[in-house]
């Protein structure tokens, strides 16, 4: 079925000039870009966005790294979006990523791992509507 799915491209990739790259696996796989921005978190968003994290040992230092620079956002549109997503961008630690993902080509970090996606369709929706509103999603 149809999903949609958040990806950001984290101040890592961002900074290593792996935009381009990572957006143009996307669009050969064949997802629809139906949103996409550039945008610094500010530390309340960061902290909202990953709020199922708060309390963990890496919380403090992820937002701290999610907030060291501007990011990419996009709302990426397909048959099962959300897994083949997951599926492309790999495994949390790009040290254990295989290649040929994007994590498994790109990252030698478990926390600087270059990308991130929805994990669940409810998580999809929660995400999208942190980073987004409803006008900055075109319907095309
Ligand atoms: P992401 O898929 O964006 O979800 C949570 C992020 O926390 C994860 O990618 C990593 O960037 C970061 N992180 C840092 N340390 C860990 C850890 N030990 N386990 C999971 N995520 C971690």
């Amino acid at each position: 079925s149809i999903e949609r799915t958040l990806v950001l491209i984290k101040p890592d990739g961002v900074r290593r000039g792996l935009i381009g790259e990572i957006i143009s696996r996307f669009e050969r796989k064949g997802l629809k870009i139906k949103a996409l921005k550039m945008l610094w978190l500010t530390r309340d968003k960061a902290e909202e966005f990953y709020s199922v994290h708060r309390g963990k040992p890496f919380f403090e230092s992820l937002i701290e790294f999610m907030t060291s620079g501007p990011i990419i956002a996009m709302v990426l549109e397909g048959d099962m979006a959300i897994s083949v997503v997951r599926k492309m961008i790999g495994p949390t630690d790009g040290r254990e990523a295989p290649p040929g993902t994007i994590r498994g080509d790109y990252s030698l970090s478990k926390s600087q791992n270059v990308v991130h996606a929805s994990d669940s369709p409810e998580s999809a929706v929660r995400e999208i509507g942190v980073i987004f509103k409803d006008d900055e999603i075109i319907d095309w």
